[in-house]
């Protein structure tokens, strides 16, 4: 009886996803037809948006945001909230010389998406576009567009995107994990600024995937880092960080090597150096390997494996890893730090993963296949994304066919921003959007009736072909990191009063030092 309930059950729920999906798509055939620009259709200026002095072309990008003064640089997030609130679901906004267009409703989100073309562009970055100028240097996976980006993302995401791969580091990050619990121990339990630990875990762990080595940010012994390893941390923050402030100044380091320029410059140096050195080893030991015939090619490196892959010359493969390395400790580290203050907040919260934690793999360690039983941390992970969206906006698209949206026509080479972040806090899409609701994100929450929409709402890696490939190993380090501090510690916050503080350099990030105290639990 129960079975046959239970049968039943999941006819309907695949009936009713099925029809979901058909009207869906009917929807979005029909609302949003074709990119073909009809009588009706009215022009890009139409869109509302500032208008008047607030409108008037700007020199550049870095010039994009001074009719709305008011809001800091590194709090834009406010600014888009603003231009929702005042105009609606589309709205124009003036960049440079041309229009961009901000979209604040996940339906015509899920539109544009699904207009994506083959090679997806983002904007570029004018820093790291002008350091390639002046230096020769190529340019990197995230700089490069077209059919070139392709050669190279194809053989990247081939290796990154499948789980598989990615598990095969999990007992050395683990380990890892590991060695930041011995740290804190070290550290008598109290540790005034946690992101700092935070970023030589990721540091840590990213350069095992990156490089097949251990840098030494972290040990067993807890033991602090040497000056070499501060020095390249502080390189790894500061590369970012000059990105994200070159975005809001008057790029004259276009014009010249200003200061930001030459600073950029050495710190961008110093990362690629220990980028290098790994790199010319580990090709040095592919030729041995070749040579002596003892190549493994099912050995878990997914440098030896690329620095093999013929589609992918050496010079590329540098790049990659380098970029990776930069953008894997940084990205990583930022969004641990959120989720670690939000269950350090919520501790009801923190007993619920506890209790999911030790249900599945007790005090011991974790593995691929436990891992895949943890819906809840899951949902924290998914839920912290929300609450802290990693980025001001969401993803951008320069587009490159003419589309259709909500009776307007945006002409191709439009810039089209996805208002994820607005949309991550919005009363209309979530219920009791400011409070950390993990459960929200579990399929038998009874909470699904926008999960649809939700879904084209709440995505920090970006989406389609240019989407993060680094996503799995992100979420590896996440989770590892998650599991073994809460088997080990109770978290709270040194100021339970604490309220969360975001601010946006490039990505979001807390405002002040995330100070925390940790219990150890009984064995
Ligand atoms: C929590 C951590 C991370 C977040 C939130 C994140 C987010 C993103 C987002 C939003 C994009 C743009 C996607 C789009 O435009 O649709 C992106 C691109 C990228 N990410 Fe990540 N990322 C994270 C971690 C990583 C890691 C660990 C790596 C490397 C292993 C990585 C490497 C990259 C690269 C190379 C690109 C550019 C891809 C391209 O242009 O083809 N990211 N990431």
């Amino acid at each position: 009886m129960m079975n046959q309930q239970n049968t039943m059950k999941k006819q309907i729920a695949s009936f009713m996803s099925s029809k979901l999906s058909t009207a869906r798509a009917a929807h979005v055939a029909t609302a949003h037809p074709v990119n073909i620009r009809t009588e009706n259709s009215k022009s890009l200026e139409a869109i509302p948006g500032p208008s008047g002095i607030r409108a008037l072309p700007y020199i550049g990008p870095a010039f994009m945001f001074r009719p709305f003064g008011k809001f800091r640089p590194d709090k834009l997030n406010l600014l888009f909230q603003e231009l929702h609130q005042k105009y609606g679901k589309i709205v124009k906004f003036r960049k440079g010389s041309s229009w961009a267009v901000f979209l604040f409703d996940p339906s015509l989100i899920e539109v544009a998406m699904r207009h994506e073309g083959r090679y997806p562009k983002r904007p570029s970055m004018p820093l790291l576009d002008t350091y390639c100028k002046r230096s020769g240097a190529p340019p990197g996976i995230s700089q490069l567009t077209g059919k070139e980006w392709y050669d190279v993302r194809k053989p990247v995401q081939d290796r990154t995107m499948k789980p598989h791969i990615v598990a095969q580091y999990l007992p050395s990050q683990r380990d890892v994990a590991d060695d930041m619990v011995s740290t804190i121990k070290s550290q008598q339990l109290h540790v005034d600024d946690m992101s700092k630990l935070l970023f030589r875990y990721t540091a840590e762990s990213t350069g095992l995937f990156c490089f097949n080595v251990r840098l030494g940010f972290l040990d067993h012994r807890g033991c602090p880092m040497t000056r070499k390893q501060e020095d390249m941390l502080k390189s790894i923050r500061q590369f970012l960080a000059l990105v994200a402030q070159s975005f809001y100044t008057f790029p004259t380091f276009k014009l010249y090597p200003n200061k930001m320029y030459r600073t950029f410059e050495k710190v961008y140096g110093d990362v690629q150096k220990t980028g290098q050195v790994y790199v010319e080893s580990m090709y040095r030991e592919l030729c041995e390997k070749k040579a002596s015939g003892t190549l493994d090619p099912h050995e878990p490196n997914l440098l030896l494996a690329l620095l093999n892959d013929d589609r992918l010359p050496k010079e590329a493969c540098f790049r990659v890893m380098s970029s990776f390395f930069t953008v894997a400790t940084e990205n990583v580290a930022k969004s641990l730090s959120l989720s670690l203050w939000l269950l350090a907040k919520n501790k009801d919260k923190q007993e619920i993963l506890y209790q999911e934690i030790i249900s599945v793999c007790g005090t011991g360690k974790i593995n691929a296949t436990s891992l895949s039983h943890m819906p809840y941390l899951k949902a924290c992970v998914k839920e912290g994304h929300r609450l802290g969206f990693p980025s001001p906006v969401g993803s951008v698209r320069i587009i490159d066919k003419d589309l259709q949206l909500d009776g307007y026509h945006i002409p191709r080479g439009t810039e089209v921003h996805y208002g994820h972040n607005v949309l991550c806090h919005s009363p209309e899409y979530f219920d009791t959007p400011k409070a950390y609701i993990p459960e929200r994100w579990l399929r038998d929450s009874g909470n699904n009736t926008n999960n649809y929409l939700q879904s084209f709402i709440v995505m920090p890696f970006g989406f389609g072909t240019r989407n993060c490939p680094g996503r799995r190993f992100a979420e590896q380090q996440l989770f590892l990191a998650l599991i073994t501090l809460i088997q080990s510690f109770e978290i709270s916050l040194q100021d339970p009063e604490e309220q969360l503080s975001i601010v946006y350099n490039i990505l979001a990030t807390k405002e002040t030092p995330l100070e925390l105290n940790f219990k150890q639990r009984k064995k």
